[in-house]
């Protein structure tokens, strides 16, 4: 799955902009919700985890004065960090002995990731998250819920690693104070099937899918869905004990 995602994600970086319009609300909302709980507004050091071409990066560096800002992804999007105070490296996010590298004894003050957590094995990457965040550290984190891609769970029976608000609760809750966990439904209406599949690809998600699409799938997919596709963004905001 990695290296179908590595390709899928680099392909679609030109047109990720234009067409990860959810992705980029969540982003917003994200900040949103954390103006309401802080009125911080310097980190000694930010981590971002899957920062993707670094849409939510610049909204992150525009909002907070820092010290180090540190943003990671698996593909490497480096051309896009290179006019920029943020330091970028391509890195897996479940490799946290490489985390751990960038840091030596400093830990980080806010660590943010947007719509990427439901790819990895996220009971895990959990377990470790304390290890580099400072006591009170921020967490802020906007992910695809159970819900997710709905159609594709009924069409295809295929999914990623989609958990609801109760499973964060019980991961999170040993090392982390939770401030709010919320989940919504969002759902995009294209005019054909075949531009949700479209729409996938050039947001980068067709990873997921490894399948033909034959036109008896297209034809399912209209006459049932109406040519929708269900989003369910999940927004976590937490504090380090
Ligand atoms: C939907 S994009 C989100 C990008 C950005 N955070 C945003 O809000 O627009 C998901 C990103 O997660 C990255 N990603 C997925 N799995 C990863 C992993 N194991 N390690 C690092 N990055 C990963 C992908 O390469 C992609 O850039």
């Amino acid at each position: 799955m990695k290296e179908t995602l590595l390709k899928t994600f680099k392909n679609s970086s030109k047109t990720y902009t234009q067409h990860a319009l959810i992705q980029q609300k969540m982003q917003d909302i994200l900040l949103q919700k954390f103006k309401s709980y802080t009125n911080t507004s310097h980190f000694q050091e930010i981590l971002e985890l899957g920062c993707g071409i670094g849409l939510f990066s610049h909204k992150i560096a525009n909002h907070f004065s820092f010290k180090h800002f540190i943003a990671l992804d698996i593909v490497d999007f480096s051309e896009y960090f290179n006019q920029t105070s943020i330091e970028f490296h391509s890195v897996d996010i479940e490799d946290f002995k490489r985390i751990k590298n960038f840091y030596q004894d400093i830990k980080n003050d806010l660590i943010v990731s947007n719509a990427v957590l439901q790819w990895i094995n996220q009971e895990s990457f959990f377990q470790h998250l304390p290890s580099i965040a400072n006591t009170n550290c921020y967490l802020l984190i906007g992910v695809f819920g159970e819900k997710n891609f709905l159609e594709f769970q009924e069409l295809f029976g295929i999914s990623l690693n989609y958990l609801n608000p109760q499973k964060y609760q019980k991961i999170l809750e040993k090392d982390w104070n939770i401030l709010e966990i919320t989940q919504s439904l969002e759902t995009l209406t294209f005019k054909t099937p075949l531009d949700v599949f479209k729409h996938i690809k050039n947001t980068g998600t067709n990873a997921l899918h490894s399948i033909q699409i034959t036109k008896n799938h297209l034809k399912h997919y209209a006459l049932k869905f109406e040519n929708k596709l269900t989003y369910s963004p999940l927004y976590i905001l937490a504090q380090k004990k």
